[in-house]
């Protein structure tokens, strides 16, 4: 049976595990599950998942702001972004707060739509040889246990295990020195340049970091701002000077937090 198939057919499983979990998140969370934040202790995900067959063999591989991504029991190669619910989220500005309202009556406002669409509009117009290696593929939304998930595509280091994000290897478990982080921004930032794409939300948790031949390459695992965005009108998206600019600051702003974050580790590549 194919995955999506598999994954399909647990929808009509009882809603227990994950989705009871992310439901008791409501009562349980006191402060926000900030991007990188710890999760509650309710949601280990062993717990979440102990009573639905379907995702059962789940693990957790992160979570964001809105989402918490778990590796696809269904398939190796992919992982599942489930939206978290409401309260479970950071309380953000009140343009991301009427955003969230207005997802719930529009599903296609959701993070799991946009990252979607984001990803679809990319490959139509550049291709996938063009973003292979750069930005994780989004294959559909499907229905789960848990409710409706994005399966993306997981992204896996040389040793097979999946990548770990940026932002864990600024604040967790470093690997590599400031230098080479920067210097993959540097090659990141000359990609989206040369590729003229608007992606401009480029913090740490965004992206995952392989360990490449030329050392350390960041692949983005979040597309959505390249739709989605704080400005009103969307001016930057539009006009390529502008663009051009932000996407500077932006991995300007990235390197800061790098050079801020590491120390100078001589156990670090
Ligand atoms: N395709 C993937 N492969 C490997 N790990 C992933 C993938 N997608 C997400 N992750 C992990 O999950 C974390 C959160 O992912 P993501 O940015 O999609 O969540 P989010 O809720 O949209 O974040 P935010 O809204 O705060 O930007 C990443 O930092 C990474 O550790
Ligand atoms: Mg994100």
């Amino acid at each position: 049976m194919a995955a999506g198939a598999r994954a399909h057919r647990c929808a009509t499983a009882p809603a227990t595990g994950l989705r009871a979990c992310l439901q008791a998140t409501r009562g349980s969370q006191t402060g926000s599950l900030g991007h990188h934040r710890r999760m509650p202790t309710s949601c280990s995900v062993d717990a979440l998942l102990s009573d639905a067959p379907g995702l059962s063999g789940c693990t957790l591989l992160g979570h964001g702001a809105n989402r918490m991504v778990l590796s696809d029991p269904a398939d190796p190669g992919c992982c599942l972004k489930l939206e978290l619910p409401a309260p479970a989220r950071t309380s953000g500005s009140l343009r991301t707060r009427l955003r969230r309202r207005l997802a719930r009556l529009f599903p296609q406002l959701g993070e799991n739509a946009v990252e979607l669409r984001a990803w679809h509009r990319l490959f139509t117009r550049l291709g996938a040889d063009a973003l292979a290696g750069r930005i994780a593929a989004s294959h559909g939304i499907i229905e789960t246990p848990a409710g409706p998930a994005l399966r993306c595509e997981l992204v896996r280091d040389a040793d097979g295990r999946p990548a770990p994000s940026l932002y864990a290897l600024l604040y967790e478990t470093p690997r590599f020195t400031a230098d080479a982080l920067c210097a993959a921004v540097d090659d990141f930032e000359a990609w989206l340049q040369w590729h003229a794409i608007p992606l401009f939300d480029l913090n740490a948790g965004n992206f995952v970091v392989i360990d490449g031949d030329g050392g350390p390459r960041m692949i983005c695992v979040d597309a959505k701002s390249t739709l989605s965005g704080k400005e009103l009108l969307p001016l930057s998206r539009q006009l390529p000077a502008l663009r051009r600019r932000k996407i500077a600051r932006r991995a300007e702003r990235l390197r800061k937090r790098i050079r801020t974050a590491l120390p100078t580790g001589a156990s670090l590549r």
